[in-house]
């Protein structure tokens, strides 16, 4: 099951800052985003390993998550909100904006023998 969390955030008439600190429930070994999306779905996968957390640090995009029973919509709006997927969460992302830029750590190398594009 995917686990959306809020982020320690602090707020000043400086601006906002927002932690990942002790809250990613693994060892980072791999940090991603993407960016220039808009007007594309992406993923369609999941993995056999990876644990992975997702944040939007610009912008926003919609994630989708189906299990067995159900699929799951998230609306990643903020950068205090972050997503946990675990390795059998077969998800996509769309509804990316002009400015949206994903972040993404994960558990795991890069291994392309990790990922399973099949939903079941
Ligand atoms: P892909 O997994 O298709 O992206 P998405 O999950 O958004 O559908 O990855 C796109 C390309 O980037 C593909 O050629 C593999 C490469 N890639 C890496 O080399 N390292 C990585 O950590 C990731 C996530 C992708």
């Amino acid at each position: 099951m995917p686990k959306l969390i809020s982020l320690p955030t602090f707020k000043d008439k400086r601006g906002s800052l927002t932690v990942i600190e002790k809250i990613v429930p693994f060892e980072v070994k791999r940090v991603y985003f993407i960016y220039n999306s808009e007007g594309y779905e992406r993923g369609f996968h999941k993995h056999k390993l990876t644990k992975q957390a997702l944040i939007v640090t610009s912008g926003s995009c919609s994630v989708f998550v189906k299990n067995s029973k159900e699929t799951l919509n998230y609306n990643l709006d903020s950068p205090s909100k972050c997503l946990m997927l675990n390795p059998e969460d077969y998800h996509w992302m769309n509804n990316f904006k002009k400015e949206t830029v994903l972040l993404v750590l994960a558990s795991e190398y890069y291994d392309i023998n990790d990922y399973l594009d099949n939903d079941s």
